[in-house]
């Protein structure tokens, strides 16, 4: 086929060749990136569609998968292949190319509003994660798109904000989910609104050319955010090879307006919000000021189309930069088939898929506490609190919003799966998630219904055998978290019915860590992140024992003020500039640094098994590890190995660095024997000046439960 590309390119004429490198308004109103084909040459159409939860079209329902971070949570690579699969299928079923997903950036910051969409704050969980799930996106022959590249690491003025990192903290924890993605195939990239050192990531040479495409080899097309180029020639030169959306907010809304029976872009009806995004007096009319803040400037949305043909002509930009953008979107047209026609099918909402979300909601729910309390029993009378008890947790605001079909709410799936009676108590107002599409589309109904009755869950908990609250954050894309607090007056609804029941179960709905200032009261704690359409069935199976919960945390629990980003320096940033001044020392490797015991760390999740961790051994870069699960029921163990450096006088070091790790069933009383691939980096650090590097000396490996429970140690010389 590389001759049939280089053949088009001689036949596509220089507006031809521009056409393809930007966007342009889908005649059908359905794709969120539409690159309309050339028909006099056969070439057709691509559409690119959002995101990392399911495929989200204006006005059509698909599956509404567990956030990414739950997935993570399942530190189980094969699910993810699996995740992505069906995520490629829908993709397929929608009759679209690319899928604008996985979201791989490091977290960084625990606020991040996005950090539901991403996986981990370790690189090598999320190098792992974005590879399996890149691959399965792609084995339905469709386009994956790795983003946001790179250090795209906070929503607050995520547009304009520089960030100041240095080369080994890029190389060695914002930058391997990315390469991991590229040495599976990746087909698309989507680099980040930031800039990075000074220069915009849509601009970014040297990550870009030198890095991306140089050293990692990547082969497919980079894709600006949409909204997210300023210059054409500067970007092109650059390394960039496609504009998005390449048109207005008004034409790029008019399908969502639409299809909310609101107003249409022709009659006016979506102009406020899209004032809401430019700087003019109007700023927040309709949407917060706060998440206007976090928006690019929609009137960077035609650069190429303006002004790449006259800079190609002016030799601004050479041709044969040109030939290699399209090139590259039509090598990866003809990858996933859409040149000879022979493609997967796909399809949307199977009974897989609804399967699928329900295994990985309850796989990745996380047991962060139980004094024994879980499972509950089969007929225990069950008070069931909470504001949003009655709806499912599809997911935070943005782009990734999705529409399923079907949805399974606490409320009815626990009624439902338990033998006791039910009482079920909102006890507050509903707690509202931000919908940044709805601001986008100019409905902001966002008025909390419900009333406070905290009496009523305390008089519900009283009465009953034990009482179950879910509590949830919120949080969007182009918003922060503004604390790590469970919002409204969810910690006094949680702190009054322990009060009352000393039989308290919380689930938690978290985008990321949350405080907990009420965990010595309650007797059993669940992170059960934003679980999707699967939520009630999901939750309800875990509480009773159907499945263990076999989650472990891929973000460190900590009091807000103890982690590397509270000073304002690194986060949010000053003067427009943040600063990643903590350089490697994120996540675990922070606290391990300053000596500090986090909540609950980084790989931590108990079990309704129990294991025993019988023997280790490492034989290059493979640990064979045998465990027992001791219990009298079956369990689902992670088990994890860390390096711990040697000690070398000037090298500053984490403490330990995941390296690899296996999740494994363990049927009751038996031993299993796991394999864990250490990787080939996982003694090296990078050198500023002589790359990866492997020092000499012993270097112990960890094999535990977490980064804070290790169970066997083995050293080994390097
Ligand atoms: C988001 C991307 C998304 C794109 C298209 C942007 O605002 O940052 O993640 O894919 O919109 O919806």
């Amino acid at each position: 086929m590389g001759d049939q590309i280089d053949g088009l390119i001689d036949e596509l004429t220089l507006a031809e060749k521009v056409s393809l490198t930007h966007g342009a308004v889908d005649p059908d109103g359905r794709a969120t990136g539409y690159i309309p084909g050339v028909e006099r040459l056969d070439i057709p159409p691509l559409g690119m569609v959002d995101g990392p939860l399911g495929v989200r079209i204006p006005g059509e329902s698909s599956t509404a998968f567990p956030a990414p971070l739950a997935l993570a949570a399942t530190f189980d690579v094969d699910l993810a292949t699996e995740f992505g699969t069906a995520l490629g299928r829908e993709t397929r079923g929608k009759g679209q190319d690319v899928l604008l997903a996985p979201g791989v950036n490091l977290i960084r910051v625990p606020n991040n509003g996005r950090n539901f969409e991403y996986f981990s704050e370790d690189p090598v969980h999320a190098a792992a994660f974005s590879a399996a799930v890149v691959e399965g996106i792609q084995s339905m022959d469709v386009i994956a798109t790795p983003k946001h590249y790179v250090a795209n690491n906070q929503e607050r003025e995520r547009a304009s904000i520089d960030v100041q990192v240095g080369e080994r903290a890029l190389r060695e924890l914002y930058l391997p989910a990315f390469e991991a993605a590229v040495d599976v195939g990746a087909g698309s990239v989507m680099t980040a609104y930031n800039t990075v050192n000074g220069t915009r990531m849509s601009d970014h040479d040297r990550l870009i050319n030198t890095v991306l495409k140089g050293e990692f080899g990547f082969e497919g097309y980079t894709v600006s955010d949409w909204f997210g180029t300023e210059s054409a020639s500067a970007a092109v030169n650059g390394g960039l090879d496609v504009e998005m959306p390449g048109i207005s907010m008004e034409e790029m809304v008019a399908p969502m307006a639409e299809d909310d029976g609101e107003a249409s872009a022709d009659d006016g009806g979506v102009e406020a919000p899209t004032d809401a995004m430019s700087d003019d007096e109007e700023e927040g009319e309709t949407m917060p000021e706060e998440v206007a803040n976090g928006m690019p400037d929609p009137e960077t949305c035609e650069r190429f189309a303006e002004t790449l043909a006259d800079a190609v002509e002016a030799g601004e930009v050479p041709e044969e930069r040109l030939d290699d953008a399209v090139s590259r979107v039509l090598g990866q047209m003809d990858r996933v088939g859409m040149f000879d026609g022979d493609r997967v099918e796909g399809d949307v909402d199977t009974d897989a898929h609804r399967d699928l979300t329900e295994r990985v909601a309850a796989r990745g729910t996380v047991l962060l506490e139980n004094d024994g309390i879980l499972p509950i029993e089969e007929d225990a009378d069950v008070a069931l609190i909470g504001p949003n008890v009655d709806e499912a947790i599809l997911g935070g605001g943005g782009s990734s919003e999705t529409s399923p079909v079907v949805e399974s709410v606490p409320a009815d799936a626990v009624a439902e799966r338990a033998d006791g009676d039910v009482d079920v108590v909102r006890g507050l107002p509903r707690v509202v998630g931000v919908s940044l599409m709805d601001y986008l589309s100019g409905d902001t109904d966002l008025e909390p219904d419900g009333e406070v009755a905290i009496d009523a869950a305390t008089d519900a908990a009283t009465d009953a055998e034990v009482a179950v609250v879910l509590a949830r954050d919120v949080a969007t894309e182009a918003l922060d978290r503004e604390s790590l607090s469970l919002p409204d007056r969810q910690d006094e609804l949680i702190e009054a019915v322990a009060d009352a029941n000393d039989r308290t179960v919380v689930v938690l709905n978290t985008s990321g860590p949350v405080e907990t200032p009420w965990r010595e009261d309650v007797a059993a704690i669940v992170e059960n992140w934003y679980p999707g359409q699967a939520h009630g069935d999901a939750i309800a199976a875990v509480l009773y024992g159907d499945h263990d919960p076999a989650g472990r945390l891929p973000v460190t629990f900590a009091p807000e003020a103890t982690y590397p980003t509270a000073d304002e320096r690194r986060f949010p940033g000053v003067d427009g500039q943040v600063h990643y001044d903590e350089g490697v020392f994120v996540g675990y490797r922070h606290f391990d640094r300053i000596e500090s015991q986090p909540t609950y760390p980084f790989g931590h999740g108990l079990s309704y098994a129990d294991f025993e961790y019988v023997d280790a051994s490492i034989d290059g870069e493979t640990a064979t590890v045998t465990i027992e699960n001791v219990a009298e029921r079956d369990g689902r163990e992670v088990v994890q190995a860390y390096v711990r450096p040697p000690a070398i006088d000037g090298i500053d070091r984490p403490e330990r660095e995941l390296a690899g790790f296996a999740a494994i069933e363990v049927p009751a009383g038996e031993r299993v024997t796991a394999e864990i691939d250490l990787g080939s980096r996982a003694f090296a650090r990078y050198d500023d000046g002589d790359g990866w590097t492997v020092d000499s000396g012993e270097y112990v490996v960890e094999i535990g439960r977490s980064a804070r429970d290790s169970r066997l140690e083995r050293s080994i010389e390097r």
